[in-house]
């Protein structure tokens, strides 16, 4: 495994390389969630790259940028045993450098939930995953359901601008309790994290009602809710029920939806989401 910090050395690899290129963008920290996308990879392509990069651009002034969890040699070492071919690993600087003024905005998609809650996330989302796609040329770029709307944006991007390349979307990876696994859940003190899996009962008690045949949204949400209520140390910030492709919210829960909800425990944000039907 190789790791790669510069622009210039990853673009020149790149063209050294012959066969299929698959490309699994992160932020490091990894877990699970993140290795089954290297896996994914690993099986369709001939040659799979993994990025590592906290992208300050997709995070609000009072987010968590500073903080974000960061262990590089945990990461190589993971990365090592699932025999990934390069890590690229750019600097901020390098990603953008003095001057540095070109932004792409996916319009509508981004106006809700977490682009609603977090202005200019999901550009900074866009430009980056642009800037890396341009940069690595994969023919395949690995997702996270778990990021439901950032793999809507994602696409979208990739249609609106015909890019050369298929996205796959991967389910989301869990812990035993069914917590979706997540970088940020380190985050959580002990209390906190035994009261987490409450985000994925609630989606499961909703794919249960939606399965018996209630198609109210507004009681699916209800009963989620009063779920969630059971765990005092999670305050909602939203519920939301919408088309799983336009993202609008649904009075009537037709499928395909996307169920998808923000939980904070203290000044952690959980997200987590569920499908409803085939998108
Ligand atoms: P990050 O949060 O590190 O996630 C990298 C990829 O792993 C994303 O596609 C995400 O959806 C996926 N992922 C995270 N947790 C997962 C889980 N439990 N199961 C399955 N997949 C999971 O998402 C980002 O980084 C950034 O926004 C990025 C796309 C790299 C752009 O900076």
């Amino acid at each position: 495994m190789q790791i790669v910090e510069t622009v210039v050395e990853m673009q020149k690899i790149r063209r050294s390389l012959k066969g299929s290129v698959g490309f699994v963008p992160t932020m490091g920290y990894l877990h699970e969630g993140h290795l089954a996308l290297v896996r994914r990879s690993r099986e369709a392509n001939d040659h799979t790259i993994v990025s590592i990069f906290v992208n300050p651009t997709q995070f609000g002034p009072n987010e968590d940028f500073d903080r974000y969890p960061r262990d590089y040699p945990r990461d190589f070492a993971l990365l090592e045993k699932e025999k990934a071919d390069f890590v690229y690993l750019p600097t901020p600087a390098q990603m953008y450098p003095e001057g540095y003024n070109t932004w792409i905005e996916v319009n509508g998609v981004t106006d809700r939930l977490e682009g609603a809650v977090r202005p200019g996330h999901f550009r900074g989302v866009s430009t980056v995953v642009n800037k890396l796609f341009n940069i690595v040329q994969p023919a395949r770029a690995y997702f996270g359901q778990k990021d439901a709307q950032q793999c809507v944006v994602i696409r979208k991007m990739v249609v609106d601008l015909n890019m050369n390349l298929e996205m796959i979307v991967v389910p989301t990876v869990r812990e035993v309790d069914g917590l979706a696994m997540s970088s940020r859940n380190v985050y959580l003190s002990p209390d906190e994290r035994q009261q987490a899996p409450v985000l994925n009962q609630s989606l499961e008690l909703a794919k249960k009602l939606w399965l018996e045949g209630e198609r109210d949204s507004a009681k699916i949400r209800l009963a989620m809710v009063d779920l969630i209520k059971q765990s005092p140390l999670g305050k909602i910030e939203y519920i939301s029920i919408a088309d799983a492709l336009t993202l609008r919210e649904l009075e009537k829960t037709e499928s395909p939806a996307l169920i998808s909800l923000v939980v904070r425990f203290g000044k952690t944000r959980l997200i987590d989401n569920i499908l409803l039907g085939k998108p």
